[in-house]
């Protein structure tokens, strides 16, 4: 086997996500420790975002600033290399996490075993099946209260629209939580209630072996087996191909925070997730064993110490071998450029990489040459699709009121669209500038990072909006009489296409039913 398919099939590369408070950051943590990433539990707080500062984003700035380091966490594990790419908490972040997501090839999902599936959990889980990202679920806190795992299962099954298959199974849940039964690997792992221990093993024949009934005590072991057997009588077997088309998605039990039931999950995920997987181009699929480098820009984070204006643009190896100091182009501009500095990410720190290979992420300094999105290669004009923008939810008018400084503006807003803060239309009917995001925050980032980067000093005016959504017809006449009927809510993105400013649901369901030759899109790419 060449070094490339070794170095491929070596890699997994995947991100965790939940709704804020299910564990992320636990499992983060716990997993890091398995790969001798970290050596104490509480390292990786980082890049959490505490809920009582929705309003200062100054702090989350900071925290977001630290976490830099911990965007990617690279570590090794037996034989495998694992990339752990980090999504934001806050749900203001979205936008990060959905582009997170492009650069991933499998998604763990931690829900909470209290809460089931949870707002944030369910839109992340559509961006996952849009892509047909392989997904395995953990369900965690099962030393605390929480529902009936069959109804866990049925939740998960209907809210994430996913068939699910257990693979491991608790024993009681709570204060009387005993352990799980892992029908993957059929042994039984007992409870230890303490934090930073190792899961006891009792080594089982099979689901009848009396060793249960002595460790658990009769009934539950009677229940277990009950259990087991509906298991088996109304869920398929588990099959791998299902699970890596994204059709089918593993279920684990277990505690992270007392670090039961994570090295069931590791092991089994090392096991069955994905190496990198080929990566759709608009010209063609690229195979990560091309010989031939290519990557993509998935994330820019801008460096919020206003002395050092640099970012960092996160590229991910899609084939070939990336070297530091070769030459690449950057499709977008032409241009030919090197990499003297690139960085690899492993056990939380930022060091000088010499190459790297599909599946990991190089962060490259950048004083902005880069876009989200954009594409590097050896010479071939390849253009990697990136995710698409989703219609953003708030809008507001942006109005300069430092008529001096209109050029800083300008650059200021371009550079901020390109790094994706948030979404730039321009009203056609008034011509002004309208900012769209997907969470509050960015409004403020924006206005902050404008007057500290670019002396450009901005205030805002609300617009009360619904929703933006891309519109097409292949009837050019239906698509003027649309535009005409709702002129004053017409806009057009930064590539110059059609967007229909939706004042209400209700306006915008009757638009769907008035002009039906018009098609009304949700995400920029249809
Ligand atoms: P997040 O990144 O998904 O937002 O969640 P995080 O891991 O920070 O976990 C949220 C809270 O849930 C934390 O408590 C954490 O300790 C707790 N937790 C995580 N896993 C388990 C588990 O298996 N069992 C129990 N009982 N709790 C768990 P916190 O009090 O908010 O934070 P901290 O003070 O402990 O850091």
């Amino acid at each position: 086997m060449s070094i490339l398919t070794d170095e491929i099939q070596r890699r997994r590369t995947f991100a965790i996500i939940s709704h804020p408070d299910a564990g992320k950051t636990t499992l983060t943590e716990k997993l890091l420790l398995f790969g001798g990433a970290i050596h104490i539990a509480g390292a990786v707080k980082s890049n959490k975002i505490k809920k009582t500062a929705t309003s200062d984003w100054m702090e989350i700035e900071k925290q977001r600033g630290i976490s830099v380091a911990t965007s990617v966490m690279g570590f090794n594990y037996g034989d495998y290399k694992i990339n752990i790419l980090d999504t934001p908490g806050h749900q203001d972040f979205a936008e990060d996490t959905y582009r997170t997501l492009t650069a991933v090839d499998s998604v763990i999902i931690v829900v909470d075993v209290a809460k089931g599936v949870e707002m944030q959990t369910r839109k992340l889980m559509e961006v996952c099946r849009m892509r047909n990202t392989p997904v395995i679920i953990f369900v965690n806190k099962l030393d605390r209260e929480g529902r009936d795992p069959f109804d866990i299962l049925d939740e998960l099954e209907s809210e994430l629209k996913i068939a699910v298959r257990p693979l491991s199974w608790p024993i009681n849940i709570g204060a009387k939580f005993k352990g799980v039964y892992n029908i993957y690997e059929k042994t039984l792992d007992l409870f230890t209630p303490s934090k930073q221990t190792v899961t006891e093993r009792v080594e089982i024949t099979d689901i009848d072996d009396a060793r249960i009934d002595e460790t658990v005590g009769e009934s539950d072991a009677a229940k277990l087996r009950d259990d087991i057997e509906l298991i088996s009588g109304v869920y398929p077997d588990f099959d791998v191909e299902e699970y890596r088309k994204g059709k089918l998605a593993p279920v684990f039990f277990g505690s992270a925070l007392n670090t039961f039931g994570v090295k069931e999950l590791l092991d089994c995920f090392v096991e069955i997730a994905p190496c990198p997987r080929p990566t759709q181009a608009e010209e063609r699929q690229v195979n990560p064993e091309d010989e031939t480098f290519s990557g993509f820009v998935f994330k820019i984070h801008a460096n919020m110490d206003p002395n050092h204006r640099s970012c960092i643009a996160f590229v991910k190896v899609c084939s070939g071998r990336f070297e530091r100091n070769a030459n690449y182009k950057h499709i977008r501009s032409g241009k030919m450029m090197r990499f003297a500095a690139p960085t690899a990410f492993m056990a939380q720190k930022k060091s000088i990489v010499d190459e790297a290979y599909p599946g990991d992420i190089v962060g490259i300094p950048d004083t902005g040459n880069f876009k989200i999105g954009d594409t590097l290669t050896e010479g071939e004009e390849l253009h990697y699709k990136g995710l698409p923008s989703f219609s953003p939810e708030m809008f507001k008018y942006i109005e300069n009121t430092d008529p001096m400084k209109s050029k800083q503006l300008e650059k200021g807003i371009q550079q901020l669209m390109d790094e994706g803060v948030a979404q730039l239309f321009i009203n056609q009917f008034n011509g002004r500038k309208l900012i769209g995001t997907v969470g509050q925050l960015q409004f403020e980032v924006i206005q902050y990072r404008l007057l500290h980067e670019y002396g450009a000093q901005v205030r805002w005016e609300p617009i009360s909006l619904y929703k933006a959504c891309w519109i097409e017809s292949d009837d050019n006449e239906a698509l003027a009489a649309f535009k005409k009927r709702k002129q004053q809510y017409m806009a057009v993105d930064r590539e110059g296409r059609d967007v229909f400013l939706a004042d209400s649901g209700y306006v915008l369901t009757m638009a769907q039913q008035d002009f039906p030759k018009i098609k009304f899109h949700f995400t920029s790419e249809f």
